[in-house]
């Protein structure tokens, strides 16, 4: 069987040494043959870096492993590049929590003001590695986890739409693994779904076993009562995460036909989030205090001791929804999976230069879409104007303008006023010299 070369584009990240680890666990379907760490940040890279080299050394010897800061030694000889950089780091997420906030509007990763801020930073970033991938690996496949999805994925389909990327997201991932435990079942990958929307920004609209039977009915009645709450533990179990999935119960209220992105509570609750916020300590805060802690304490622990049992990484189980995708790939497996992909007719009475998330099935030439056909006036309606959004800092990225950033600022539906997007903007603007190209 043929063996892979994999490049994990932000080497530094807290979620690499899962990532290795689930790629570990997953040998028999996606075997590996080079394992290459990229980072910018040559420190931060080698924290993680060394501690994998220990892990991978105990646990499979033949695969080489290497890690580096000079694109040409990295890029050269690759099948696959699996990246989530975070441009500017924990130190920019927490100004794009905490700026909006400061003006009454609620700070996120990846939505309202902080996650245009974040897409701002990350177009230039995913393009700069997508461009490494193609001078060295033109005939590798680049898989994206970095955010802001959806803008990354409209800047790349926009700036580069023949280049071999794939933009997605581990949230509905998150969700399915609960809706499974929630209607009895062992796995997500016993259910059958259709989904529409735009990353972050999406729903749920017939869920079957495999046998064809439908299971919304019970997952609905649980959903109206104790939103995603489920017994099950995961790696999201820190209060605010908890919150947000209980506070899908108020969004699935909305519409009962559907079952809800949880994102979609900071688009339909945003004063709720504003009200439940501490402006100076958000996510970014709890993140460095627990996962980077943990992570970079545990590899240090590992790199002091030499042995890999010295610290404790947790695997990462939903990327092994990259391996999912990687195989289909390299296999040809035909698996129907979610991506971010162009609209193109699929959801018919929706904008077909649009990038949205939707079954596809995925073999050695890429996805296919699958037709979502037509949707609801609110759905479409709630789409229309974030769509708008995403397109429209995209052209401010490209044409370095002011107008369109403030635009889309405005335009988003957790912002109240365009004085306010425009005080906000103002701000984000000092905030991000360092990253964004000059506006006027
Ligand atoms: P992190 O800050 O720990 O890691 C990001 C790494 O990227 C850092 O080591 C940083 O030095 C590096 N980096 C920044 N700019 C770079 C550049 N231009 N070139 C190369 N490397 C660069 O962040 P994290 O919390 O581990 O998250 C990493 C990314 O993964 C984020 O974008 C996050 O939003 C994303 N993510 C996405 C999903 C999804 O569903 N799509 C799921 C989980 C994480
Ligand atoms: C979910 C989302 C990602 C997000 C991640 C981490 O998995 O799909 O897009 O980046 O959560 O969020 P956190 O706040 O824990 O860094
Ligand atoms: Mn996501």
């Amino acid at each position: 069987m043929k063996k892979f070369s994999v490049v994990i584009a932000g080497g530094g990240s807290t979620f690499t040494p899962g990532i290795v680890l689930m790629l570990l666990e997953n040998l028999q379907r996606f075997p590996l043959r080079a394992i290459k760490f990229y980072d910018n940040d040559k420190e931060r890279q080698e924290t993680i870096a060394k501690a994998c080299a220990i892990i991978l050394k105990e646990k499979a010897p033949d695969i080489e492993f290497s890690y580096s800061t000079d694109p040409e030694t990295v890029f050269t000889d690759v099948d696959f590049v699996m990246a989530h950089i975070r441009v500017g780091k924990y130190k920019m997420r927490e100004k794009d929590e905490k700026i909006p906030l400061k003006h009454g509007v609620l700070g996120q990763e990846t939505c309202g003001p902080g996650g245009i801020a974040y897409g701002m930073r990350s177009i230039g970033g995913v393009l700069e590695i997508l461009s490494y991938m193609e001078k060295y690996s033109p005939n590798a496949w680049m898989l994206n986890y970095s955010n802001p999805a959806a803008i990354v994925a409209e800047a790349t389909n926009r700036l580069k739409p023949n280049a071999k990327i794939l933009n997605i997201c581990d949230m509905p991932i998150g969700i399915e693994t609960r809706m499974a435990t929630i209607a009895g079942l062992k796995s997500r990958k016993e259910m059958r779904v259709r989904y529409y929307g735009l990353n972050h920004f999406g729903w749920w609209n017939r869920i079957e076993d495999l046998q064809g039977n439908d299971l919304m009915p019970k997952i609905r009645k649980h959903v109206e009562q104790h939103g995603y709450i489920t017994e099950l533990k995961d790696d999201h179990t820190e209060v605010s995460w908890n919150d947000t999935f209980a506070k899908a119960k108020d969004v699935y209220a909305l519409d009962k036909d559907t079952l809800p992105n949880t994102y979609l509570k900071y688009y339909l609750f945003p004063d709720y989030v504003v009200k439940h916020s501490n402006p100076n300590h958000t996510r970014a805060n709890e993140v460095m205090e627990n996962r980077e802690k943990n992570v970079f304490g545990a590899c240090r622990a590992i790199i002091e001791k030499g042995v890999s049992s010295a610290g404790h990484l947790e695997i990462d189980e939903h990327a092994s929804y990259i391996v999912d995708l990687a195989t289909a790939i390299a296999f040809n497996t035909q698996e129907r999976m979610l991506l971010i992909v162009p609209n193109n007719g699929s959801i018919n009475n929706f904008d077909a230069t649009a990038m949205v998330e939707i079954p596809c099935i995925v073999g050695s030439s890429g996805p296919e879409p699958l037709v979502m056909g037509e949707i609801p006036r609110f759905q479409k309606g709630l789409m229309e104007q974030q769509v708008a959004v995403e397109k429209l800092v995209v052209e401010a990225w490209i044409e370095k303008s002011y107008q369109k950033l403030w635009q889309a600022i405005t335009l988003s539906k957790t912002v109240p006023s365009a004085s306010v997007a425009k005080a906000i903007l103002d701000d984000l603007i000092e905030a991000n010299k360092d990253y964004w190209p000059k506006l006027s």
